[in-house]
């Protein structure tokens, strides 16, 4: 099953302009009328929340109508097709796509990519003992970096149970165990992404089950520092970060959203492929991450401690 990823994400919202205006101010580009794309065209969707062509809603709080997940090639998408195909509907729409329910009924969806191809410079840096990432001159703090999101990197769902939801999966779709939080979801990856994650999932209550958070991938650390920032000076509330994770290596930033999920910014997350062995390890703060910082007003030596003004 060759997926790559989560392609489009679909939300049904009863306040279209909280959720514009935060879209745009995270970096997305409103392409068309509710649809914000990376750099690379995979997007978050947004409709108002009784719009006839969303599929419907789960019974609870959360936003996300239909993941849709990018698949490599037509035969993959074929292959999908099939197997699902044996215990559920799957419907096919006029441009190809295929939809259903995964075994905790949420509805999603498979299409040929969109993803057009990157060919982006990586953040650079000059290293003592390695070869100086940047050329003598050129600077690695740009004020007016653009500092937009790349590609679409990982969901994490809320659950009632994590055990059927990953055995879905991991038995139906191909996905891969990378790490794992003993007695919490564990970290999907899909067969055709080395990325250490997709897809997480964390057990809840059934009335809490929907989406938790989405993180689109920056550049390197100082984007994602730099839009993070951008995001505090225009009032956004910062839900954990900036940070990095110990599962993954991934730098975060999570901001609160309008969509009632988190959204957060990534960067540099590890890449895995089949000699990975999986590790194992309570969910805890300390494994949570390798540290986390708390954002402050900006400081200049002379004024009172920062933070403290
Ligand atoms: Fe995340």
């Amino acid at each position: 099953m060759r997926i790559i990823g989560p392609d489009e994400l679909v939300f049904g919202v009863d306040n279209i302009e909280d959720c514009r205006a935060f879209l745009s101010d995270y970096g997305l580009t409103e392409a068309e009328d509710g649809l914000f794309e990376a750099l690379d065209k995979t997007a978050v969707r947004i409709k108002p929340v009784d719009d006839p062509d969303l599929p419907p809603p789960l019974p609870t709080s959360t936003k996300i109508r239909q993941t849709i997940w990018g698949v490599e090639d037509q035969a993959a998408l074929d292959a999908i097709e099939a197997e699902l195909s044996k215990d559920r509907e799957v419907r096919k729409s006029a441009d190809g796509t295929i939809s259903c329910k995964d075994d905790m009924n949420f509805e999603i969806a498979f299409r040929v990519t969109r993803r057009v191809e990157l060919n982006l410079p990586a953040e650079l840096i000059n290293s003592p003992g390695a070869k100086p990432g940047r050329a003598p001159n050129e600077i690695g703090a740009n004020q007016d970096a653009e500092a937009k999101p790349r590609t679409l990197s990982h969901i994490v769902y809320f659950v009632p149970d994590m055990e059927a939801m990953s055995k879905f999966y991991i038995d139906r779709l191909g996905f891969v165990i990378t790490d794992q939080f003993t007695n919490t979801g564990p970290f999907l990856r899909p067969q055709a992404n080395h990325d250490h994650h997709v897809l997480f999932m964390i057990q809840t209550p059934e009335y809490m089950q929907g989406l938790e958070h989405l993180a689109f991938h920056m550049q390197g650390p100082t984007e994602l520092m730099l839009a993070g920032s951008r995001m505090v000076q225009k009032g956004y509330e910062s839900f954990w970060g900036p940070g990095r994770h110990k599962f993954g290596s991934n730098w975060f930033w999570y901001f609160s959203s309008p969509l009632a999920v988190n959204i957060e910014y990534d960067a540099d997350m590890d890449q895995h492929d089949g000699d990975w062995t999986l590790r194992e390890a309570p969910m805890s703060p300390e494994n949570s991450q390798l540290f986390l910082f708390e954002n402050v007003e900006k400081w200049a030596p002379g004024g009172p401690p920062p933070g403290k003004s």
